[in-house]
């Protein structure tokens, strides 16, 4: 701002003194455009992903570090069932092996979860960040369980550090496609440092075609 003060009056007091009009107004014209380029490019770049995505926050924060400590591994909550489907996201009953609507604890998510939900034996409406749409067949078992070296897959490849966490992240849903960002991508110009920075078609297929040599079929990945 006081740079184009100072270059204002510097032009008004070399004009006075009589010296052709040279190219400062040109200079000005400049600096007006580079500062018309750095908002937009700013608002471009910060503002249009903050208006992109609408943010839900869970219902209540769940602390994964914690819980995988109390329980000892991810399986006592996350598993798959004899017939192959994959348990999900654990419900309430399995929460109230060790939870009561008297809480253990002094934090107010604990006291949120004893009083909406266990109190009332109502199931908490978790926001599933990996969801994919309606149209897509995704099965757990064949990437956790594969007879092939792909078999056995790290949660933390498709989920990235969930498990590992202490905090619940909001859910960020797409407004104009109405995707979750963790499939949409987290970087809206399409970067992508880790395997779970994105789970659109192609990233799927991207990772058949490096394990098996092929994309699949449509019937694979589509009911
Ligand atoms: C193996 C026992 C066990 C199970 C199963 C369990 N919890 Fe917990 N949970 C704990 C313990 C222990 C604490 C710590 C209490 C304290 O603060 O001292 C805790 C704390 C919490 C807190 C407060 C943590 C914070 O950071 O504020 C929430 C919320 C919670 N649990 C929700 C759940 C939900 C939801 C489920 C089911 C999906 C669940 N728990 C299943 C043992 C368990
Ligand atoms: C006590 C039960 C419990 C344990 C143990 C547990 N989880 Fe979870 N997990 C949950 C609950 C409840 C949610 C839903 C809330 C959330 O997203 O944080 C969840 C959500 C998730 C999700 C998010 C899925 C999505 O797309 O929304 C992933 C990934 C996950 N867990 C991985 C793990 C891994 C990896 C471990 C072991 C390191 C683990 N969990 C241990 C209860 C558990
Ligand atoms: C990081 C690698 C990787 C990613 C990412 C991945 N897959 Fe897979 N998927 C595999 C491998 C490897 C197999 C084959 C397992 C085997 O042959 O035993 C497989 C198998 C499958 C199968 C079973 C095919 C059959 O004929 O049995 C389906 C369906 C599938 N994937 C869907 C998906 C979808 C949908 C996505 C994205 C949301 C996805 N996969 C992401 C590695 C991946
Ligand atoms: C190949 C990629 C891949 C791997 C590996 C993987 N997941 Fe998932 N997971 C997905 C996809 C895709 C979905 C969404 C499925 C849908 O929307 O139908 C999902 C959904 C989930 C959900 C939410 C399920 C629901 O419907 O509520 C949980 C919880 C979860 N995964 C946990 C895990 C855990 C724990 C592991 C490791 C043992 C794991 N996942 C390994 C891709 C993967
Ligand atoms: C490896 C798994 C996989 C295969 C194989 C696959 N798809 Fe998909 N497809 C997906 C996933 C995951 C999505 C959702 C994410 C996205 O839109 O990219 C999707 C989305 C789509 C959509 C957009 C649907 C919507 O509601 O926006 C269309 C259309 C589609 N697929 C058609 C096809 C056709 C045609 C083929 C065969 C040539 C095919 N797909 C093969 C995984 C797959």
């Amino acid at each position: 701002m006081s740079e184009i003060e100072n270059k204002t009056e510097n032009g008004a007091g070399e004009r006075t003194a009589g010296e052709p009009k040279d190219d400062k107004g040109l200079g000005l014209g400049v600096i007006f455009f580079m500062v018309a380029f750095l908002v937009c490019f700013l608002s471009g770049w910060l503002l249009f992903p903050k208006l992109l995505y609408s943010k839900h926050e869970q219902p209540f924060n769940f602390d994964h570090k914690l819980h995988t400590e109390e329980t000892g591994d991810c399986e006592s909550c996350h598993f798959l069932r004899e017939d192959g489907t994959f348990s999900g996201i654990p419900d309430l009953e399995s929460c109230m092996e060790c939870h009561t609507d008297e809480p253990m604890g002094e934090t107010e998510d604990e006291a949120i979860f004893a009083e909406e939900y266990v109190a009332k034996e109502k199931e908490v409406p978790w926001f599933v960040y990996s969801r994919q749409p309606d149209c897509v067949y995704f099965s757990h078992a064949a990437h956790l369980l594969g007879e092939n070296a792909a078999g056995k897959m790290d949660c933390k490849t498709c989920h990235g550090p969930i498990g590992e966490s202490t905090k619940s992240r909001p859910y960020e849903e797409n407004r104009i496609t109405g995707y979750s960002r963790d499939i949409w991508g987290k970087n809206i110009w399409g970067f992508k440092k880790n395997s779970w920075d994105r789970m659109k078609m192609d990233d799927c297929a991207d990772c058949h075609v490096e394990m098996d040599g092929h994309k699949g079929y449509c019937f694979q990945c589509h009911k």
